[in-house]
């Protein structure tokens, strides 16, 4: 297994998560659409490449990423595109005339430079298009005989957030509105389903928009973090490839440090050893393994993080919730949890007290925060987040 820091993995290179897989896959089978919620850098890309790889019979899946996308009209363009190029419409054996006519006209307008047997481009007339309705129509003339496709619709809620900003928020409700209805479509049920993820929480977007409703006909995964077992286990895969001696109790010992077993943590973890490894030799013993965390914070590894923060940046008003924001995250980094009797006073000093909660929710669901077990204060929800945001931030 390589050690692919910050680009989601595929093949060997991804670590078998069971649970959540079967997860999705059992969501899947019982016929529901699937928002899978978990925050940046979590797995969702790569744990989308392993589905596809690994499909179940009778599946088949489409990837799409609309991260730059910010009209309901590039959306469906985008997903039309996916499909139309995918091995499951292009192995259709029975193909209707509508289908040919709909999905011909979309092709002449989607610039994809790819040959459909099926496909005339001369029966295009020029006529507008509508990418929405035709894609739906698209989708409802499909047969996949009695297969299933599952459209993965990666940065879903990016999507939103740009149509919102670019457009305002009448045009990103519209845009759930659409969505909505091609969830109910009827002729849709048996055949297409879609797997929805997204690095910006869902819920407290909706709840801006006004529009939660919209979105309560998704079922929401969340993708947990790794066991320490199941790190431990990532950990020892990781280092394979070199001759390095560590025993289990050290190895434990650092993988307690970074409290939030992501397999992206690991990942740093592991780079970090190896170059201590490089430098000083075997065995890694604690005082090694130690160094090798402290260096996860080196000036080098700062591209990692940034991603972090630029898409909170981006998310915030910028004036006073930026500055509330900024104000929780470094008193969190202080030794004792940050009570929620200061969190409300922020907001008060900040004079947000209205909406200050809803930008708790997304710092907690961006995995900054977690609330301790009494629910009375927050913590940073992972050391070399709180670290990083100490040394680089604050
Ligand atoms: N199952 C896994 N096995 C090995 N590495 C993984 C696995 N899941 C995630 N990673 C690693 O974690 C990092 C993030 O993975 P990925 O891009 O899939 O997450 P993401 O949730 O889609 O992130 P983003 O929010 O940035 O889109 C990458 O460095 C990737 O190599
Ligand atoms: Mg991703």
């Amino acid at each position: 297994m390589r050690n692919i820091i910050g680009q989601a993995v595929s093949g060997n290179d991804f670590f078998e998560r069971p649970q959540i897989v079967r997860k999705i896959r059992r969501a899947l089978r019982a016929f529901n659409w699937v928002y899978l919620s978990a925050p940046r850098r979590v797995g969702k890309t790569s744990i989308m490449n392993h589905l596809q790889e690994n499909p179940e019979a009778d599946q088949q899946y489409v990837y799409a990423i609309t991260q730059s996308i910010d009209s309901v009209d590039g959306f469906y363009k985008e997903l039309a595109k996916q499909v139309i190029d995918s091995p499951a419409f292009r192995t259709m054996l029975k193909v209707t005339d509508t289908l040919k006519k709909v999905a011909s006209a979309l092709l002449q307008r989607i610039n994809l430079k790819v040959s459909v047997p099926f496909l005339d481009l001369s029966l295009d007339k020029g006529e507008p298009i509508n990418f929405q309705t035709d894609f739906e129509k698209m989708l409802e003339e499909l047969d996949l005989d009695g297969g299933k496709l599952i459209i993965m619709v990666d940065e879903f809620t990016e999507t939103i957030d740009n149509i919102m900003l670019k457009h305002g928020k009448q045009e990103a409700r519209r845009f759930l509105q659409l969505f909505r209805e091609l969830t109910h479509n009827r002729k849709l049920t048996s055949k297409v389903q879609f797997l929805l993820t997204g690095s910006i929480c869902l819920q407290p977007l909706v709840k801006k928009l006004e529009v939660s409703d919209l979105v309560n006909q998704l079922q929401y995964i969340d993708v947990p973090s790794l066991t320490e077992d199941e790190a431990c286990s990532l950990f020892r895969q990781l280092i394979g490839p070199e001759d390095i001696q560590i025993d289990e109790d050290t190895i434990r010992f650092t993988l307690q440090k970074i409290d939030w077993l992501m397999p992206f943590h690991v990942q740093l973890l592991v780079q970090e050893i190896i170059d201590v490894f490089e430098s000083s030799g075997n065995p890694i013993d604690q005082a090694k393994a130690e160094q090798a965390y402290q260096q996860i914070f080196h000036q080098r590894n700062k591209i990692y993080f940034e991603q972090y923060y630029e898409r909170l940046k981006k998310r915030l008003e910028p004036g006073a919730e930026y500055q509330f924001v900024h104000d929780v995250l470094n008193r969190a980094t202080e030794e004792s949890p940050l009570e929620k009797s200061v969190v409300h006073d922020l907001a008060v000093k900040y004079g947000i007290t209205d909406n200050y909660k809803a930008t708790v929710e997304s710092l907690e669901y961006e995995g900054y925060l977690h609330q301790t077990a009494d629910g009375t204060a927050y913590r940073f929800n992972s050391s070399i987040l709180k670290n990083w945001w100490k040394k680089y931030v604050c």
